[in-house]
């Protein structure tokens, strides 16, 4: 079975985590800081705080913007729950803006429509990989006054003009998880190129702790350090990064060139000088003849995994729709997420299928896969 998601870890990301237990240090150390100066270097930003994983850094992010109780931030609802949670946990509230059905991605007019007197922040997902349209967005965010927080988990190695992503926004918020393109199991990290959030991030993320260490604390913060180990692996995932994300490119230019054949199939379009970090292919059907999970069957049966991601939108989940247990519920004016509708989105959550986007992934692979979903679908 070609695999839907793997790993792409060898012998050295085995030696560094042994070097790390042997040494005694486990905690947050010196390869810690070793991969922020790489993390530093990779995506072109000035300052880089590690996290122990994605959520923590967009909190980390949020915090440090002073985003706080009745705060609305406008997000897009086709993500991981994550994006919005985040936007709960400082007692702010998450607003829901439709995508644009052909980048998947949040529609900067649909975004402009949701702004209010109550909104401090944007947060851009740019989802699978595919970088937002940060210029349109960047334009509302300065007429409006508003932040920009990037959730960029998924766009390691995306650029616009080949400048990173994340270094559009105020800050930008990256997850390691186990099956991400540069992976250390947990493992986030946040970038920006100011030197005042930078020191912020840096006392929130260790419990506002004097940053001349001891134990003398100057605002409330949180324990969001990541250990050594993982920063470890991350030092030789960022050394092995071109290696893995150019199969991965590679990968991803092909699939659009043989996906782009098969009628009634949409891909996400990629805008002009944009680069996805093809993390992740999910092909949306526009003819309802067929469903993803007739699709998955189908290529399941012929040896390939495949399936459905965020099939129920943030805005649909259980955990929004009824509201009561979430203890800042007793002080806050939540809206009726029930009510809230973003049809875009909708049609997209229902109707995509996830196929193989593996960093091992052959020419061969590809063209099988391919090749099957087109007699499938024909
Ligand atoms: C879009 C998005 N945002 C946020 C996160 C949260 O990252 P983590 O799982 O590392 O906490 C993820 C990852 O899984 C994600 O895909």
């Amino acid at each position: 079975m070609i695999p839907v998601v793997d790993v792409n870890i060898r012998e050295k990301e085995v030696e560094a985590v042994i070097e790390v237990v042997k040494s005694r240090y486990l905690a947050e150390g010196k390869f810690a800081r070793a991969f922020e100066g790489k993390f530093s270097e990779f995506t072109g930003a000035k300052h880089v705080v590690t996290a122990v994983n994605g959520t923590c850094s967009l909190h980390m992010a949020i915090t440090a913007l002073d985003i706080g109780p009745k705060d609305e931030v406008i997000t897009t609802p086709f993500t991981f729950i994550a994006s919005s949670n985040v936007i709960f946990f400082n007692g702010a509230i998450p607003i829901f803006a439709d995508i644009d059905p052909e980048t998947y991605n949040i529609d900067p007019e649909k975004l402009e429509e949701k702004i209010t007197n109550k909104t401090k922040a944007i947060m851009p997902v740019h989802i699978f990989g595919n970088p937002c349209d940060m210029k349109a967005i960047q334009d509302i965010a300065e007429d409006y006054d508003l932040k920009i927080i990037e959730d960029c988990a998924q766009a390691h190695d995306a650029t616009i003009d080949g400048k990173h992503m994340g270094n559009f926004g105020d800050l930008g918020c990256f997850s390691f998880y186990g099956t991400k393109n540069l992976v250390s199991g947990e493992g986030g990290a946040v970038i920006c190129n100011d030197e005042t959030i930078y020191e912020k991030l840096k006392s929130i993320k260790n419990h506002g702790r004097n940053p001349a260490g001891g134990y003398s604390h100057y605002r409330i913060g949180y324990n969001y350090r990541i250990t050594d180990m993982a920063a470890a692996i991350l030092c030789v995932q960022i050394d092995r990064a071109n290696e893995i994300m150019s199969r991965r490119h590679r990968n991803g230019k092909l699939y659009r060139n043989l996906l782009g054949e098969i009628e009634d199939l949409r891909i996400q379009k990629i805008l002009p000088g944009h680069q996805h970090s093809d993390y992740i292919m999910a092909p949306v059907l526009l003819n309802e003849k067929k469903k993803p999970k007739e699709v998955i069957e189908y290529l399941k049966s012929k040896g390939v995994s495949s399936r459905t991601i965020y099939e129920s939108l943030s805005y649909e989940q259980e955990s929004y729709k009824d509201l009561s247990t979430w203890h800042m519920s007793r002080v806050i004016n939540y809206p009726d997420y029930s009510k809230v509708s973003c049809p875009n989105s909708e049609y997209t959550a229902r109707n995509h299928f996830e196929i193989p986007m593996v960093s091992t992934l052959t020419d061969e692979n590809i063209q099988y896969i391919t090749q099957t979903l087109k007699e499938f679908l024909k």
